[in-house]
C-alpha cells in the first residue's frame, strides 16, 4: 500500500482521538501500533480500510494475529468491511477493464468509485446547497491522488435509508458510477464513513443548482425563455436515452433532479437512487401526505403495482416538461396522493393542463407519454427525435445591407433573454398556435 503520509486531512472522518490505538487495544495488537504508522503510515481507523493481507504481513502480524485483527475489524465495522467486498466484486465483474478496481484494496484510494474519506473536505460552514428525501447535499472539494482539487457536491446519506439494502445499494452505485454522457450528472464515487457510520456520494457541483430551483427564481427565470426551454428537454431526453440503453431506469425523474450547470446546458441526476437505496414502497405512498414526494411524477402503473421501467421514466419525463413550461409550479398542487391516482387512472384518465407557455407541439408530445398503457408511450430515442423536430422556429429581422431580410434563425443569439420571457409566446413564431 502506499500513503503519504501526514499529508491526509481527516476534515470527514476524524483521527481526532488517536483511535487506531484505541482500535489496536480492542484487538490486543497494540504493540503494532507503531508498525502501522511508521511502516504503513496509517494513522487512525479510518485509514485502516485500505489495509490488506499484505501489508498485515510487513508489519509483521502473524497468522493468528492476521485472523485476529480482521476478526475485530469486521465485529466492529462489519458491514463495511462487507460492503467494501461487495462493491469491489460488483466493480471488477461489471466495470470496462480499464475501470477496475485495484486488486489489493490498499490502492482503493485510487479508483474512481470509492473515494478516502480524508480526500474529501465538506465545507459545512456553508449553506448546504439543499436537503432531499434522501440526505443533506453540501458544497465539497475533492483533492484526487494526482493532487488536483475537485470543487464536488457531497451528499450526505443518513444511515436509516441505506441500512436496509446495503449491498443493492453498492451494487447500484457502481453502475450509476460508470454512466458517462453530457447530460448525465457525473457521480464521481462515494465515500465510506466508518467512524460516523455514514455514506457520501460525491459528484459534479452544479453552479446554479436545480432546474426548479433556477425557474422558481423570478431572477433567474428570464434566463429560461421557451425557445431555450425547448432546447433543455432535448438535453433531458438525450441523457435518459443514454440511461435507457444502459438499462439503467431512473425512478425519480423530476425538475428537482435535473442540475444546471448553464443556462443552455441541463444534466440529469439521482438516476438509479430510490433503487439503489431500496426505497421501498412507503417512500411512494407517504406521498399522500407531502407534496414533495413523487407521486405527481408516477405513472399508474408506478403507482399501483411499483413497476418501474423505461416507460414510467417517459411519464415523469412529461412531467418533467410540465414543470419547465409552467415554471416550476407543483404538478397536481391540490391534490393528495390517493386523489392523483384515482385522477389519471380509470375511469376518469384525466392529464396535466397545457402550461401557458408551452407549445401545443410539446404538450401534444406530453400526453403521448401520458398513455394509459405503457406500449403507447414513445421510447426516449423517439422522444429525441420529435422533440428536435418540435423545436421553435424563430424569426428575426436583421439588418442587410441589401435592406431588410428576415431570417430563419434556431438560436437566440439576436433576442435578448429578458425580452423573450416578458412575452413568449407571442415571440414564438409558429410553436405556439
Ligand atoms: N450536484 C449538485 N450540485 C449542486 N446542487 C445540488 C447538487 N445535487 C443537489 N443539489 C441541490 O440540493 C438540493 C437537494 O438535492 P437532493 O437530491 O438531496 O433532493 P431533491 O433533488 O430536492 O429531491 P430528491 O430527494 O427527489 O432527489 C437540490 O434541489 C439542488 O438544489
Ligand atoms: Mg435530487
Amino acid at each position: 500500500m502506499q500513503r503519504q503520509p501526514s499529508k491526509t486531512k481527516m476534515e470527514v472522518v476524524g483521527d481526532k482521538n488517536n483511535d487506531l490505538f484505541e482500535f489496536l487495544v480492542g484487538a490486543e495488537l497494540e504493540m503494532y501500533t507503531n508498525a502501522f504508522k511508521e511502516t504503513l503510515k496509517v494513522n487512525s481507523v479510518a485509514q485502516l480500510r485500505d489495509v490488506d493481507k499484505k501489508d498485515l504481513q510487513i508489519v509483521g502480524l502473524s497468522r493468528p494475529e492476521q485472523k485476529r485483527f480482521k476478526r475485530y475489524y469486521d465485529k466492529r465495522f462489519g458491514t463495511w468491511s462487507k460492503l467494501k467486498k461487495v462493491f469491489k466484486r460488483e466493480t471488477d465483474s461489471k466495470a470496462a477493464p480499464t475501470d477496475r478496481l485495484p486488486t489489493s484494496p490498499a490502492n482503493v484510494g485510487r479508483d474512481r468509485h470509492l473515494i478516502p474519506s480524508d480526500a474529501i473536505t465538506i465545507n459545512y460552514r456553508a449553506e448546504p446547497l439543499g436537503k432531499g428525501e434522501f440526505g443533506i447535499v453540501y458544497r465539497g472539494v475533492w483533492r484526487r491522488e494526482d493532487g488536483q482539487r475537485i470543487q464536488c457536491a457531497v451528499k450526505t446519506l443518513t444511515k436509516e435509508r441505506f441500512e436496509t439494502a446495503q449491498s443493492e445499494f453498492f451494487k447500484e452505485a457502481t453502475i450509476m458510477c460508470s454512466m458517462e454522457h453530457d447530460n448525465i450528472v457525473r457521480l464521481y464515487g462515494i465515500v465510506l464513513d466508518l467512524c460516523l457510520g455514514s455514506l457520501m456520494m460525491v459528484s459534479e457541483l452544479a453552479p446554479l443548482r436545480s432546474l426548479s430551483d433556477c425557474l422558481r427564481d423570478w431572477n433567474q427565470r428570464p434566463l429560461f425563455p421557451v425557445v431555450i426551454l425547448c432546447d433543455l428537454v432535448i438535453q433531458i431526453a438525450s441523457g435518459m436515452e443514454y440511461l435507457d440503453s444502459k438499462g439503467l431506469v431512473h425512478r425519480d425523474l423530476a425538475a428537482r433532479n435535473i442540475l444546471v450547470f448553464s443556462p443552455t446546458l441541463v444534466k440529469v441526476s439521482d438516476f438509479g437512487l430510490t433503487r439503489a437505496l431500496g426505497v421501498g414502497r412507503t417512500y411512494f405512498k407517504t406521498a399522500t401526505t407531502d407534496r414533495k414526494l413523487p407521486f405527481a411524477w408516477c405513472a399508474p402503473e408506478a403507482i399501483n403495482e411499483f413497476v418501474f421501467t423505461s416507460a414510467t421514466d417517459v411519464w415523469s419525463f412529461a412531467v418533467t416538461m410540465w414543470e419547465m413550461f409552467s415554471y416550476g409550479e407543483q404538478p397536481w398542487a391540490t391534490y393528495s396522493g390517493e386523489q392523483i391516482r384515482q385522477a389519471i387512472g380509470p375511469p376518469m384518465y384525466h392529464r396535466l393542463e397545457r402550461p401557458r407557455f408551452c407549445p401545443f407541439s410539446h404538450y401534444r408530445i406530453m400526453h403521448e407519454c401520458w398513455s394509459h398503457k405503457p406500449k403507447e408511450r414513445p421510447t426516449f430515442t423517439k422522444l429525441c427525435h420529435v422533440l428536435q423536430e418540435a423545436k421553435p422556429e424563430q424569426r428575426v429581422a436583421i439588418d442587410d445591407v441589401d435592406g431588410d431580410v428576415v431570417h430563419n434563425l434556431m438560436t437566440l443569439r439576436l433576442v435578448t433573454s429578458s425580452q423573450y420571457w416578458k412575452n413568449p409566446v407571442t415571440t414564438m413564431a409558429g410553436s405556439a398556435r
